[in-house]
């Protein structure tokens, strides 16, 4: 009944953008889900500060590295709040607890760690090792600029590990997710693998090399150890390995390498258990071009919400793109989603069916004894969060917004199809049932949407006497009572 879900930890030498709102938001719908269907979650997130670039940041700032993560790391927790995660825990990596954790994980490697020293080039932007053959003018795949480093280095035995990862996604087929992405992978680890660079001598921002002054830790085996921490590694192993177990990291996937083969490779070598899964989504451009600072187009998630509301971005960036795929961003396309998704199907139907109850002085008089006509949409209602489930235990987040929002279609038209009003007139018995079935579903998809859209879906709650804690409540019949006055989910203005 464990559910662990982990975002990125994010570098704190830019702002938060909408890259880092994604992958937050996507981790936040797993968490939401899984705590409304009765599990035990823990959701972290957080800040990833050591490492030559935060270094350099600070001291293009002209500020001390502690301040200067103190301050940025504040921006990507005010970040989490604008975007509603309901994170249990936010790390960060110059906290004394991830130090230890850090610096106990490297002991538990320490027999597949050797001295050697690193002659090659370091791509600061990405916080890698690149070989010759990835260089085209002295540029690194990732756009950022190469550097020479030659320096003493503790370098792990990932070569050792090239079978046993072959062989763990061979015997766990859902490891890593979506597939396109665990082929890539599997391709990668049999080309063959290189031991890895783990220490650095030259700079020391970052977590100390036990028993080995001068020496600091290479910034992914730090940021990757922040998992563990989280789940309470050292003190607590076991529980730590038990929610390991349970947790599926969501990351980008241009760092699923990390995540895939280094991340597991540790862990093997430490003797913990490993992930459930790593699911790698898709990147943002904006407008069809790649977001960068020097063209000035990133996507600043504070200025988007301040505009349309947070709910709004959450539900356009879950539903726009199947989650795993690359999408674009653009106002326009956000707007439309404001107008014909929410506002035109969602907003309308349940105005036009709350409301309608208000006219009537909010009175709901249940009558669960309907015709065969209204079982289709009760059945549908009542099946939804099942459905919704298979959907989000693959992590097909678009898809599951797609299958509610059928159910608001479905409704929609059963009001045009039904027309309440005019069994209201002719004070048609046939009514009191006909706003049972409606209020079944837009429970039902008020429930749906509680993951994607928290803020709307309490107020769908509100309208309507819901607790909306848990999915169960969706097995209760609803009673005769009185609801409050509702208003407008997406106004026009807006
Ligand atoms: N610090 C590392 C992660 C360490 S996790 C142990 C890092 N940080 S990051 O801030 O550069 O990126 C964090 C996440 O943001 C990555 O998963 C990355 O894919 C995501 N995104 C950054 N730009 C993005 C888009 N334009 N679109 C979608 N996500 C992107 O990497």
């Amino acid at each position: 009944m464990k559910f662990c879900v982990t975002t990125p930890i994010y570098y704190i030498n830019g702002t938060p953008h909408i890259g880092h709102a994604y992958a937050s938001t996507a981790a936040d719908v797993l968490a939401r889900f899984n705590r409304l269907d009765g599990k035990c979650v823990h959701f972290s997130t957080g800040t990833d500060e050591h490492g030559i670039k935060v270094a350099r940041s600070a001291e293009n700032a002209n500020m001390d590295v502690n301040f200067f993560s103190d301050m940025m790391s504040a921006k990507f927790k005010q970040m989490s709040e604008l975007m509603n995660i309901s994170y249990d825990d936010f790390i960060r990596t110059t906290e004394a607890r991830h130090i230890c954790a850090a610096q106990k994980l490297w002991s538990l490697i320490e027999k597949d760690i050797y001295k050697s020293s690193y002659t090659g080039w370091y791509d600061p932007r990405d916080e890698v090792f690149v070989a010759e053959s990835e260089i085209v003018n002295g540029i690194a795949p990732s756009g950022g600029k190469v550097e020479w480093m030659e320096e003493e280095s503790y370098f792990f035995k990932l070569s050792d590990y090239q079978d046993k990862l072959l062989e763990h996604y061979e015997t766990h087929p859902d490891f890593i997710a979506p597939t396109s992405r665990r082929n890539e992978i599997i391709n990668f680890v049999k080309s063959g693998l290189k031991d890895l660079c783990i220490s650095r001598s030259k700079f020391n921002w970052g977590v100390p090399v036990p028993n080995e002054e001068g020496h600091v830790m290479y910034v992914w085996i730090d940021a990757l150890a922040n998992y563990l921490t989280t789940f309470g590694f050292p003190a607590n192993q076991v529980e730590a390995e038990n929610k390991m177990a349970n947790c599926i990291h969501i990351v980008g996937k241009e760092i699923l390498r990390f995540h895939a083969v280094y991340w597991p490779a540790f862990l093997m070598s430490a003797g913990i258990k490993l992930p459930k899964r790593i699911f790698a989504h898709g990147w943002w451009t904006c407008e069809g071009q790649k977001m960068s600072k020097s063209v000035g187009n990133v996507v600043d998630p504070f200025e988007i919400v301040s505009k349309y509301g947070v709910d709004s971005l959450r539900y356009f960036m879950m539903r726009e793109v199947r989650f795993g795929e690359d999408g674009d961003f653009s106002e326009d396309a956000l707007k439309k989603r404001i107008t014909y998704d929410l506002a035109n199907d969602l907003g309308n139907l349940v105005q036009r069916v709350l409301a309608f109850i208000q006219k009537r002085n909010g009175q709901l008089h249940i009558d669960y004894n309907f015709s065969e006509e209204y079982m289709s949409l009760f059945n549908n209602s009542r099946n939804l969060i099942s459905r919704i489930r298979e959907l989000i235990s693959k992590q097909d987040l678009s898809n599951a917004l797609n299958v509610i929002w059928d159910l608001v279609s479905e409704s929609n038209k059963f009001v045009n199809d039904i027309k309440p009003w005019e069994l209201a007139k002719s004070n048609d018995p046939r009514l009191n049932s006909v706003l049972t079935v409606l209020c079944e579903s837009i429970r039902a998809i008020a429930f749906g949407l509680a993951s994607f859209m928290p803020e709307t879906s309490t107020k769908i709650f509100r309208f309507m006497n819901i607790r909306g804690k848990s999915f169960k409540e969706i097995d209760d019949k609803f009673i005769d009572q009185i609801f409050p006055q509702p208003f407008p989910l997406f106004p026009k203005e807006k």
